[in-house]
């Protein structure tokens, strides 16, 4: 499989990739969001809903959800020819510029979900609680967690 790296475009979602990633969402889960959810999600987060496109094809978004607590790690899924190139991980790298502040990121994950864990380990998220149940299909979810320092702070303490 061919690295993407070089040519991938990682951007903010416009109205126009809703149909592409909604159909990610079918890909990518057995219980993926709903179209008028991703709508929602999209509206409100209009910095940190983003979108991976190779050669204007959808292959990949992540969205992070405000919340006044914490970032919460809503979704991210990657098109499954496109998985292991570093989509993911591009994705991740552009949402963490678009943060304004200190603060946690929180995530859950299906506690089968192997990829998606590792992924998350390989990029400092550390496993903080199960809860039993969380998924509709009765599966336990895995919270995840990871600081995220603002980066003008980070510039200035190490004046
Ligand atoms: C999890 C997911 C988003 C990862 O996307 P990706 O673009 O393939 O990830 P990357 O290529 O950036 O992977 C970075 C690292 O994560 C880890 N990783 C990713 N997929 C992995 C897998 N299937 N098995 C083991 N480790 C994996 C590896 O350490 C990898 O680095 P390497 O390829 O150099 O070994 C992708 O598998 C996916 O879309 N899964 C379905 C949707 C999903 O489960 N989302 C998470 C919901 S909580």
């Amino acid at each position: 499989m061919m690295k993407p790296a070089s040519e991938l475009i990682i951007i903010p979602f416009r109205q126009e990739d809703l149909a592409s990633v909604f159909e990610l969402e079918q890909l990518s889960f057995t219980d993926p969001y709903p179209w008028w959810l991703l709508a929602e999600l999209a509206r409100k987060n209009p910095a940190t809903f983003l979108v991976a496109k190779l050669k204007d094809r959808v292959v990949g978004y992540a969205i992070i959800d405000g919340s006044e607590d914490y970032y919460h790690l809503v979704s991210i899924a990657v098109h499954p020819e496109f998985r292991r190139t570093g989509v993911a991980t591009g994705l991740l790298q552009a949402l963490e510029e678009h943060l304004t502040h200190s603060g946690l990121v929180r995530l859950e994950v299906r506690e089968s979900n192997h990829a998606a864990i590792q992924f998350y380990v390989k990029h400092g998220f550390e496993k903080k609680d199960i809860v039993p149940g969380y998924y509709a299909d009765g599966e336990n979810a895995i919270t995840m967690e990871r600081q995220e320092r603002n980066r003008e702070v980070s510039r200035l303490s190490c004046l």
